[in-house]
């Protein structure tokens, strides 16, 4: 009709008992063109009247344009779908390197509640990417080379004074063997740093250590090394728990070799400065609203700090892949401290004018009654310590639900593998389905129950798709070679149209680095299947080619059921 195609803007409809799709743009475009909005969408609607892709095409007043899908094209879409690489979706014309910081554990202290958004939330980033086509690096970034590193070395050295690793005249080769086992060492950590907090004595001496491991004491070096294996191998066991893996196991004592040359450069571009002392860089602009304080380079006593590393960290990042875009899973609270350090990378030409620098800061996991979540005794809540309730909570329901139907005996042994994966995902959907940025309630039973908007729901769907092809093929049925038909009742339809919408939630939901947009997708889906479910007699289908139908496209179904969690970073059982 020659109007721009900025106008053609089609939504999902809002009334979907009058239909489908909508379009709205006739009632902008009449104010550009100078027409009644009712007489532009009356023609388009006399255009698209003979269109295969709809099967009505209507104007309202004042100009909308009501949409309805030709079922036969819908079922189209269905097969093409299910035969599609990534189920249709368009992947990145121009695939990018990214390189995702994210879990931030530090060494030597157990993970706890805090560390647990990170982990979740970039692993899902990571999936998320690297389906939609970009080449994407997560990095761990571990925080292994701060004042906690000094506490340790600091107790070890009263503990066990005659170690090699103390004596300064001591030129040999150190010990294979770390001087003591995890346990131990999440027990010296928090020893160390009360006693800190007590005697300024010991604390000074801490801090010394640190200074003297950061300007490469050799005994020193070869505790951290220590340290740092004992301690990953434990974080590894601990985030593999949580379905959740790293490209790079790199942390913050691996950029101290860029630190020197990088502070040399940001001195002799003009940029360092010394102010009281430490050296800094102004990042401040003319349009900020609220005092963007410097960013501190090196302490008076020369000494690298948190700002150190992390820029540092980018300098060897841009080096080795060239990424471009470097994203950071971050508490909020981190936000300002991000803004300076990115500014400053900026400035002083760490990264290219086009790199993209993303901070994606998460709100903070409350216990019911709205503050951090915490222990019962009051502490810090452990990671451990939180799967292993969410963990017995799972068992007790699944078991519970077993006894109900009398007719299935699970093992212990799978009851428990079984638990384990709804755990994980009650706590991971329980995450992802809130924006990130928001503080969200750590509801143990909220987030368990197999009802609502759920992981356990999610996983209920699909294990109930599974068990009604396990029915279908164990009667000796064979649906290959069938095609999905037009739907035969609304609630088909219904389906089909939720699951059509795969492709562009998918890119959508990567866009704006948002997995909730994922979660509500696949909770839509899932009540679209059971409506389906509840009203269709599939089991019953006398009709041959109609059964055939249903059950392609319940593999369908199943199929971008299991794709969206395995993004989101879970699995589904075979039976629960
Ligand atoms: N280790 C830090 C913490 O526990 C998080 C690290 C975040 N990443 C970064 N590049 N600074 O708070």
């Amino acid at each position: 009709n020659g109007y721009d195609e900025n106008f053609a803007k089609v939504t999902l409809s809002n009334r979907p008992d009058l239909c489908e799709y909508q379009c709205n743009g006739a009632m902008a475009a009449a104010k550009t063109y100078k027409k009644k909005p009712i007489d532009i969408a009356n023609g388009v609607v006399e255009q698209l009247k003979d269109s295969e892709v709809f099967e009505e095409v209507n104007a309202v007043m004042p100009g909308f344009i009501n949409l309805k899908l030709d079922p036969a094209f819908l079922s189209g879409y269905m097969n093409g779908m299910k035969g599609a690489k990534k189920l249709g979706m368009d992947e990145v014309e121009k695939p990018e390197t990214i390189v995702i910081d994210y879990g931030g554990a530090n060494v030597a202290k157990p993970l706890h509640v805090g560390h647990l958004r990170s982990a979740v939330i970039g692993e899902a980033l990571k999936r998320m990417g690297r389906f939609v086509g970009h080449k994407v690096i997560g990095d761990v970034h571990l925080g292994d080379w701060g004042l906690q590193m000094g506490l340790i070395i600091e107790e070890l050295k009263d503990r066990k004074p005659e170690l090699p690793y103390f004596d300064e005249s001591f030129t040999g080769e150190y010990p294979e063997e770390a001087p003591f086992t995890i346990s131990e060492l999440e027990e010296i950590y928090p020893t160390a740093s009360g006693k800190s907090k007590e005697d300024a004595a010991y604390k000074e001496a801490a801090m010394q250590a640190t200074y003297e491991l950061q300007h490469g004491r050799r005994g020193y070096q070869a505790l951290l090394s220590h340290i740092l294996n004992v301690s990953v191998t434990d974080l590894k066991r601990n985030y593999e728990n949580l379905n959740v893996s790293f490209d790079l196991w790199k942390g913050e004592s691996d950029a101290q070799p860029y630190i020197p040359d990088m502070v040399q450069k940001m001195k002799d571009d003009g940029f360092a400065y010394i102010s009281d002392g430490a050296l800094v860089v102004d990042v401040k602009e003319d349009t900020d609203t609220k005092e963007i304080p410097p960013c501190m380079i090196l302490k008076s006593d020369g000494a690298s700090l948190y700002n150190t590393t992390d820029l540092a960290t980018i300098v060897w990042r841009m080096k080795d892949y060239h990424p471009d875009e470097l994203i950071y899973v971050v508490d909020k609270r981190q936000e300002l401290y991000f803004t300076q350090v990115f500014r400053c990378a900026r400035k002083t030409g760490l990264v290219k004018p086009e790199t993209g620098l993303k901070f994606l800061g998460f709100g903070t996991m409350n216990g019911k009654d709205g503050k951090p979540f915490k222990t019962r005794e009051g502490g810090v809540m452990r990671l451990q310590y939180l799967l292993e309730s969410v963990n017995e909570e799972m068992l007790k329901k699944i078991t519970e639900n077993q006894k109900a139907k009398e007719n299935l005996e699970i093992s212990e042994e799978e009851a428990k593998e079984t638990a384990k994966m709804i755990a994980l995902a009650a706590i991971k959907y329980g995450d992802l389905s809130n924006q990130a940025s928001k503080d969200y309630i750590f509801d143990i039973d909220r987030f368990t129950s197999f009802e609502g908007n759920t992981g356990p729901y999610i996983l209920y769907t699909i294990v109930r798709i599974k068990s009604i092809l396990n029915k279908y093929h164990s009667m000796g049925k064979d649906e290959s070679g069938a095609v999905i038909e037009a739907a035969h009742s609304a609630s088909e339809k219904n389906l089909m149209l939720a699951l059509s919408g795969f492709g562009a939630m998918m890119e959508n939901a990567y866009e704006e680095t948002a997995p909730h947009k994922i979660c509500s997708y696949i909770y839509e889906l899932a009540n679209a299947f059971n409506s389906f479910y509840h009203e269709t007699k599939i089991m019953s289908e006398e009709n041959e080619q109609i059964q055939k139908s249903y059950i392609r496209l319940l593999e369908l179904t199943k199929s971008v059921l299991e794709t969206c969690i395995d993004l989101l970073g879970f699995k589904a059982p075979e039976r629960m």
